[in-house]
């Protein structure tokens, strides 16, 4: 049975409102993606998730939703996304949408209801509850943007529950007829034919019945941002969540004939509470999005200790990689020009589906806002703290006319200051650029199954090295990483003596050695043994 596109292709996050502009408002839209669609299947991706285009007030960029089955006009209309879909599929690629099941803006036609009156049908679409006795929030749950989570209606005299801002309220997950409508907007992206969602904070849907408070975190420190003064142990990860997550994956396979669609659920949980994700007596989602990569040290030993305890967490699933996305620090600025080219190599040879953040390709690194620039509520509302995610959204630069061909009008965020040299058209010409890598990369996980579907096996190595074989019928290929800035070396093991290197993220020949593979500063290779 040949392997599902969503464990041999790539997936591709185009952030929607820094990738193409195409009505000159400084602002990415649907038409711009478009007219790019021949770039995204040209570097070999499989397919791209695009954040929230929904009509939005755009109080948390889109993750605001005021109707889920439109599109903004800043972004288009419904006729150009189905144009875009209709031109995706035409180049092969895929396209999922960002589901956002958790909360609705406060001007949701649905939560304006819901508010309106306490004795409203759709009162208990959303989370009210009585202050304390003091008058005082119900409970100590705090918001993941800072602040009570709860906020005061002056009007119908309860607070309701919101995890991000008071502009993003959390539906009640409990409730039938909340379920009967959501499911319904899956339906009715997945009859225009889109191929699968990523799921918003899928972790967060569910809380505790009892609203039981959230013990305090011992390891909180200022600077964390206020979130993490407790854990959110009754808020989220609740056993309800998973017969929810179940029904959206009995929705998602009941479109499989000829195309599998996917759900990929954004949740960021320690492994082992992550894999229930997978499901267990039923199917949920395909792809828990493991988001170890970004966070983990950079340092050879921690990896494939990593890498090892996930592997052998799975348990079945389909393992996953992320290396950054739209709300953490990018690669190029934790690691550095160089190791972002050997993180590139780790992403697409480790085992699993990989997603790739736009702009990883050209290394593109965090861009410093200004404070008076500043537009991500993260950022204004704990700022200073780094924890504000404009540095990591700012447009794609696309070549060297004004605004990097971004725009023809005013950016919404600046570019990075080296656009005239990296670039995509630039970059396209070089045959060193680290695009350049990310296209061999490509070319090489499409043409060689033990990169994408292949079984993996940790190797011995030593000092900077990481170093794995992945293997796939009777093809076996070595991937060796120097995570350091010094000369490295690794000893082969014997079937692999006569091994030929395949591709190297360092230009020039790689010094030879009897049974010793040699790595230059930050290089990684993949090299064909049989
Ligand atoms: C997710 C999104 C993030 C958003 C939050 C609230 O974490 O990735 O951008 O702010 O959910 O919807």
């Amino acid at each position: 049975m040949t392997a599902p596109w969503w464990q041999t292709g790539v997936i591709y996050q185009i952030y929607l409102r820094s990738f193409q502009d195409s009505n000159h408002d400084g602002i990415g839209d649907l038409k711009g993606v478009a007219r790019r669609l021949d770039y995204l299947a040209g570097l070999g991706v499989e397919a791209i998730w695009i954040s929230p285009f929904y009509p939005s007030p755009i109080a948390d960029f889109g993750y605001d939703v005021a109707d889920y089955c439109g599109v903004d006009a800043r972004f288009g209309t419904l006729a150009d996304f189905d144009d875009l879909l209709a031109q995706a599929h035409a180049r092969g690629l895929k396209v999922l949408l960002d589901f956002v099941p958790n909360h609705t803006s406060d001007r949701h036609p649905w939560f304006v209801a819901s508010r309106s009156s306490r004795d409203h049908p759709k009162r208990d679409w959303y989370i009210w509850r009585d202050g304390a006795p003091d008058g005082a929030p119900p409970n100590n749950w705090i918001s993941d943007f800072g602040g009570s989570a709860w906020e005061w209606d002056a009007v119908t005299r309860q607070y309701y529950y919101h995890a991000f801002l008071k502009e993003q309220a959390d539906l009640n997950w409990r409730n039938p007829a909340v379920q009967a409508a959501m499911y319904d907007v899956m339906r009715f992206w997945f009859d225009r034919g889109v191929d699968g969602f990523r799921i918003d904070v899928l972790w967060h849907m569910v809380k505790a019945a009892d609203f039981a408070d959230n013990p305090p975190n011992p390891d909180y420190q200022p600077g964390m941002g206020e979130m993490h003064r407790v854990l959110q142990l009754h808020s989220t990860d609740q056993p309800e969540v998973h017969a929810i997550a179940a029904d959206m994956r009995a929705i998602a396979d009941s479109y499989g004939a000829g195309s599998e669609r996917v759900l990929i659920g954004e949740i960021y949980l320690p492994v082992d509470r992550l894999m229930h994700y997978y499901g267990r007596d039923r199917a949920e989602v395909h792809l828990p999005f493991n988001f170890q990569l970004v966070d983990a040290p950079w340092d050879a030993r921690a990896l494939a200790t990593l890498i090892a305890g996930y592997e052998a967490a799975l348990s079945g699933g389909w393992p996953n990689w992320v290396l950054g996305n739209h709300d953490r620090p990018r690669v190029a600025a934790k690691r550095g020009q160089a190791q972002a080219r050997v993180a590139a190599m780790l992403l697409l040879t480790l085992r699993g589906t990989p997603t790739l953040y736009y702009g990883d390709e050209l290394g593109l690194s965090d861009v410093a806002i200004p404070p008076e620039q500043v537009q991500d509520p993260r950022e204004l509302r704990e700022p200073g703290l780094g924890l504000g995610r404009d540095p990591v959204r700012t447009p794609m630069p696309w070549d060297g006319t004004e605004n990097a061909g971004f725009t023809t009008g005013r950016p919404w965020l600046p570019l990075n200051a080296d656009w005239p040299t990296r670039n995509v058209a630039r970059m396209a010409q070089e045959p060193d650029s680290i695009l350049a890598l990310y296209r061999r990369l490509l070319t090489l996980r499409r043409a060689r199954p033990a990169l994408s579907t292949g079984d993996i096996a940790l190797l011995d190595a030593e000092g900077d090295v990481l170093a794995y074989e992945r293997r796939h019928g009777g093809e076996r290929l070595i991937v060796a990483l120097n995570l350091g800035e010094r000369p490295q070396h690794l000893a082969l093991p014997d079937w692999a003596r006569d091994c030929q290197p395949l591709l190297s993220t360092v230009a020039g020949a790689a010094p030879g050695g009897d049974g010793v593979l040699l790595l230059r500063a930050d290089e990684g290779v993949i090299l064909k043994a049989d």
